[in-house]
């Protein structure tokens, strides 16, 4: 990870943007140089400026420097599996109430995008125990996390295989999944989850949301479950023209989350009757 410092240090990731908003990251190294089509850039220029500094090359170029934020960091790292965004990420951590020595169980880990938030939510006292089904994900995972905090981090391990297969011998106190059969952990969650603790699932389809649910339900381990999902649109400002930004992502994902009841609890049952037709497609069904 780059210094915390407001002053660039040598091994500090440097994102350059250029007049055109186009972005380069390098990596500050003492006496090395950055080459563009018109001259370079000497990092020992850079070394010493405060963030948020102009540097230029030598043939004129100029460029805004700034030390990468996680979430320019994460959309730029390599991918073998698509990426929880950096909005989700950080409703995964609200909603999960991820917070410093938390332990927390992760799958699948991908290509690492929502671990690195997860470390950095439950801090050095916490622990991250992440798995990965596909080994060639868990390589790729596993450089972008040595890579965004510059070493492996000792409070993570990651495994290779499906999660739910396991044998778990120890407690958590946050499951976080990001897969396509979230429904077939539950009830690995609930044995491995401490009372109170959060099961949080992210999924992309509403089937996968109404599997997730019913299976939680079914398995009167858990609190009801609860869904949400976000939708962020940006805003454009130019002088009097202030209006929402044409473009935006539609969709990403839902969030579904339940605590986890004391053992042998029963939850007072539900007073809502379900509205017709919510568990079968015919009338004679339902
Ligand atoms: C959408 S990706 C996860 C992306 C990741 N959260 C990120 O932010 O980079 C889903 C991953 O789950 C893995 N997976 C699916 N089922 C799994 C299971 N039962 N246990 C562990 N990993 C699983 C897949 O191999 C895939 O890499």
């Amino acid at each position: 990870m780059s210094s915390q410092s407001p002053f660039f240090q040598a091994g500090d990731r440097v994102q350059l943007t250029d007049a055109k908003g186009k972005m380069h990251t390098i990596t500050l190294q003492i006496n090395n140089e950055w080459h563009t089509h018109n001259g370079w850039l000497v990092h020992n220029d850079v070394i010493g400026l405060p963030q948020g500094s102009v540097v230029e090359t030598t043939g004129g170029l100029k460029f805004l420097a700034f030390k990468p934020l996680l979430a320019d960091y994460v959309l730029a790292m390599p991918r073998g599996a698509t990426i929880v965004y950096p909005k989700d990420a950080a409703l995964i951590l609200g909603v999960a109430d991820v917070a410093p020595g938390l332990r927390v169980l992760e799958a699948g880990v991908g290509s690492g995008a929502l671990t690195i938030s997860l470390m950095r939510a439950v801090g050095k006292e916490g622990e991250v125990h992440s798995y990965e089904k596909r080994e060639e994900f868990a390589d790729i995972a596993r450089k972008n996390v040595v890579n965004y905090f510059g070493e492996l981090p000792s409070n993570w391990k990651l495994e290779v295989g499906a999660v739910q297969e396991q044998v778990h011998e120890r407690k958590y106190d946050r499951v976080i999944l990001d897969m396509l059969a979230p429904w077939e952990c539950v009830e690995m969650a609930g044995e491995v989850l401490e009372p109170g603790g959060v099961f949080l699932a992210y999924v992309a389809t509403t089937t996968q949301l109404s599997l997730t649910a019913e299976t939680i339900k079914s398995s009167a381990l858990f609190t009801e479950p609860e869904s949400s999902e976000s939708l962020i649109r940006g805003w454009h400002h130019e002088g009097l023209a202030v209006r929402p930004q044409h473009r935006m992502i539609g969709h990403t994902g839902f969030l579904i989350m339940a605590r986890r009841l004391a053992p042998g609890v029963i939850a007072p049952a539900r007073r809502r009757r379900p509205s017709k037709g919510s568990y079968g497609t015919s009338e004679a069904e339902a």
